[in-house]
């Protein structure tokens, strides 16, 4: 896989694929973390004498359709804030639409275009649409490391036709979540809680050989004790629960700090229990001081567990935070994203 280095941007324009599936509220962005991330390889490109970018990403599932809710006109004002530069907003990318704005970019300038999934080829990983998207690119780039475990046109075809690499933030993404299958330091532990087993279940499977213990807490471990389901014994489950099930108990808690207080490397996906409600948080909360504590190496992911690790201003408190969900768990289920194998048979 070609890295920003890799490749030339010297008067060329840019096509970048960011991931800025962020959460609005009054059509306003209401987490800006994952724009934040996409800042060191927009700056680097535009450091690169008469280069100028265009982004692309996607925002909710609006199903092949233009729906108003799901625009990312507020992500460019958010980005252009941060970056302290205009962001252009081009409302669509096909032929016929933004060609104009796209060919009149001047030198050092940048523009977002509007929501991919607006146009169904996108999800449907059609090669002519994404042959349209690129044309009139020297360059593309894949900063969407969390959307990387979709096979869709922006992600899985463009590479084919266009002289790729990935940005900072998806190559520091496949290093450290890399590590993270191979944990160089022992014991080794993984902490895997959240919602909905069956999607847990491949990277539960995968970590129990790799790790020496993978401790589970959460919805997930409720409803595999529900379900009498069987795992290889380095997989440890709750011995009791909170009130409703909402939280791991306290003799579970207890048990998982120990652990975590020998442990050498860590890695955290998922909350203990109901985290958003109080009452339900004193499982996370311990778990998450126990990390902290820790003098492993530390790293954590997953939609849930950055909200929260978020709450607690406590990000630098960790050597990693991966910006993927499902991409994480796909990535550390063993499995090869469509995205990272894109950019590694790229032209
Ligand atoms: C995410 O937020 O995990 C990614 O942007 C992928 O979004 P999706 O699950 O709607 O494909």
């Amino acid at each position: 896989m070609k890295n920003l280095k890799d490749l030339d941007f010297k008067n060329k324009r840019v096509l970048v694929r960011a991931d800025f599936n962020v959460p609005l509220e009054n059509g306003a962005v209401k987490d800006d973390f994952r724009i934040k991330l996409s800042i060191p390889t927009l700056e680097y490109i535009l450091k690169q004498s008469r280069s100028k970018i265009v982004i692309i990403s996607h925002l909710g599932r609006p199903d092949g359709k233009n729906v108003a809710d799901f625009s990312l006109k507020p992500v460019a004002q958010t980005l252009s804030k941060l970056m302290k530069k205009e962001v252009k907003f081009i409302g669509g990318i096909k032929s016929g639409e933004g060609d104009e704005c796209v060919r009149n970019l001047s030198d050092g300038e940048i523009a977002l275009t509007e929501n991919i999934r607006f146009y169904a080829e996108e999800e449907a990983n059609d090669e002519k649409f994404a042959i349209d998207v690129c044309h009139h690119f020297g360059v593309y780039v894949n900063d969407a490391f969390s959307a990387s475990h979709r096979a869709h046109a922006t992600i899985a075809q463009i590479p084919r036709f266009k002289p790729s690499c990935a940005g900072f933030l998806m190559q520091k993404e496949v290093e450290e979540l890399s590590k993270a299958l191979k944990p160089a330091k022992r014991p080794s532990m993984a902490i895997i809680g959240g919602a909905k087993i069956e999607t847990k279940l491949p990277v539960i499977e995968n970590l129990a050989k790799i790790y020496d213990v993978v401790i589970l807490g959460g919805r997930i471990s409720v409803e595999a004790k529900e379900k009498n389901m069987k795992f290889s014994p380095n997989v440890v489950l709750p011995e009791d629960f909170a009130e409703g099930n909402f939280d791991i108990g306290p003799k579970t808690t207890e048990k998982y700090k120990m652990a975590i207080s020998a442990a050498s490397f860590v890695i955290w996906n998922g909350p203990m229990g109901k985290f958003e409600e109080k009452g339900f948080r004193r499982g996370t909360d311990e778990i998450y001081e126990a990390i902290v504590a820790s003098d492993a190496y530390k790293i954590a992911g997953g939609g849930e567990s950055v909200e929260y690790i978020n709450m607690k201003n406590g990000a630098e408190n960790f050597d990693f935070i991966s910006s993927g969900g499902g991409a994480m768990l796909e990535f550390l289920s063993g499995k090869k994203l469509p995205g990272i194998d894109a950019l590694e048979n790229s032209i």
